[in-house]
């Protein structure tokens, strides 16, 4: 009798402590969906698009999505000393087509310092950057400024799929959502995510091995595209902040995915490119061996054209409009699809052997998911849009600013 009392006592409690704790987190720009901004109009889930056939012999990019601005964020002169190869193949790719190039310098530039002086992280910053410039183009490819172009013979289009406002991919090595490069379409769902998305800088901050804003991303996708999953969520939630190193962040990690199950596609909201499927992937995956297929490869972080398949420098003077003029690659490592496949089949069975022990794990298994809020766990998504609205998006302030530099 009185071990029943001290249990319901006990119940009452923690859902007590987690109904307060998803009511009172932090200050600012609080990282919750409002699930009446998710858009269903006139969407299916009948995949009837078919994108665009690839580019051939460098000609035009025909602007169907209307305009693409492709985002780099830092400075001018670290991008040229830190980032030289990735950023020169960029720009070398930018003078082949008719897009806007953007550098968004996150501590110079007026509009960033406005918006978004909140945030001192800077990966969380990039967002909120990317945000505050949404409205000046249809379309906005963001590039980590490690990513390179490896064949110019593509248009960002054939990766765009208008039924969704965002299109991420996931990472080859740990089937993680990566983080540095998406693409987002200038609408107030991709706005709000953008946004909200940066908001967990406030989180994160408190969590030991957060993964920073790929880390946000994961729980991020999760509440947007599955807010019915609240119970999970709590879960990674609770593997999350509980995260020390990379093996207990990739349970994290699993933990979301294994909520998300195969879906990749929500219409009017997300779609996910599984592994090696987007636009870029990591160069060492297949040893910088590339296809016709391929596009950009990220992880270019250094100086030297070791560990690249470029065989000089780019000289920009020789990049041009729909020519392959200034594109010099080493001998022997632009190689047809089938090679590139049995490369890529190989390293996802090792990466997938060594993917972390503590990693593996399934959210039902890792922790009580009726015990806490038993009877009550099937939270109905009203209650949970109530609990949301509580939370603002600050709108955007308006300011005399200079513009970021465009080319
Ligand atoms: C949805 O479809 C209907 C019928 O085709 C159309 O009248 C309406 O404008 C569409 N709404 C949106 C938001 O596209
Ligand atoms: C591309 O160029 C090659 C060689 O000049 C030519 O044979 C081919 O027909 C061209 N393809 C297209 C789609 O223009
Ligand atoms: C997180 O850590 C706490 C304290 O060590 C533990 O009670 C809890 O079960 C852990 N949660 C998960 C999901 O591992
Ligand atoms: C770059 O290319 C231009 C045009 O081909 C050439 O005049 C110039 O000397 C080159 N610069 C370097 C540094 O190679
Ligand atoms: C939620 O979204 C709806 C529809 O866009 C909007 O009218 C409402 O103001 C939003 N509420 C909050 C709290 O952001
Ligand atoms: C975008 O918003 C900013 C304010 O953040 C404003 O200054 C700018 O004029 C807007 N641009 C467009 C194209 O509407
Ligand atoms: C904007 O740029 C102009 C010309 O470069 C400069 O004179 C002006 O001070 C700048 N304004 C701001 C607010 O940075």
């Amino acid at each position: 009798m009185k071990l029943k009392l001290w249990l319901s006592v006990l119940l009452l409690v923690t859902t007590v402590f987690i109904l307060y704790q998803a009511s009172t987190m932090d200050t600012g720009n609080i990282p919750m969906n409002n699930v009446s901004m998710i858009r269903d109009e006139n969407v299916t889930n009948t995949p009837k698009y078919t994108s665009p056939a690839q580019r051939q012999n460098m000609s035009n990019c025909p602007a169907i999505y209307g305009k693409i601005t492709i985002v780099v964020v830092g400075s001018t002169k670290s991008l040229e000393k830190n980032y030289q190869i990735a950023q020169a193949s960029l720009r070398c790719y930018h003078k082949s087509t008719k897009y806007t190039l953007r550098v968004i310098d996150l501590y110079k530039d007026c509009r960033v310092r406005t918006e978004c002086r909140h945030h001192t992280q800077l990966f969380f910053r990039k967002h909120c950057a990317t945000a505050a410039y949404l409205n000046e183009t249809d379309w906005m490819l963001v590039l980590d400024a490690d990513t390179a172009v490896v064949n110019p013979n593509h248009c960002i289009e054939e990766w765009i799929d208008p039924r969704v406002d965002l299109v991420l991919y996931e990472r080859f090595f740990n089937w993680e959502i990566a983080s540095g490069n998406y693409l987002v379409k200038n609408t107030p769902f991709a706005y709000d995510f953008l946004k909200r998305w940066a908001g967990w800088e406030f989180r994160a901050r408190y969590y030991v091995f957060s993964g920073m804003d790929n880390g946000a991303l994961q729980m991020h996708v999760l509440q947007t595209v599955m807010p019915e999953a609240y119970v999970e969520a709590t879960i990674c939630n609770q593997l999350w902040s509980n995260a020390t190193d990379y093996a207990t962040y990739m349970a994290y990690v699993t933990c979301v995915k294994v909520t998300l199950g195969a879906k990749r596609f929500w219409p009017g909201q997300i779609r996910i490119y599984r592994r090696a499927h987007g636009w870029v992937r990591d160069g060492h995956v297949t040893d910088h061996y590339w296809c016709d297929r391929d596009f950009m490869m990220h992880d270019y972080k250094h100086n030297s054209l070791s560990n690249t398949p470029f065989e000089r420098d780019f000289n920009l003077t020789e990049c041009g409009s729909n020519s392959l003029s200034g594109w010099h690659w080493k001998q022997g490592l632009h190689i047809d699809q089938e090679t590139i496949k049995i490369k890529l089949r190989q390293k996802e069975r090792l990466h997938a052997i060594s993917f972390p022990k503590k990693g593996r794990v399934f959210p039902w298994l890792a922790y009580s998911d009726v015990g806490y809020c038993w009877p009550n766990c099937d939270i109905d998504l009203e209650l949970i849009d109530l609990m949301r609205s509580q939370f603002q998006v600050p709108a955007p302030e308006s300011s005399a600013c200079n513009d970021s530099i465009v080319s």
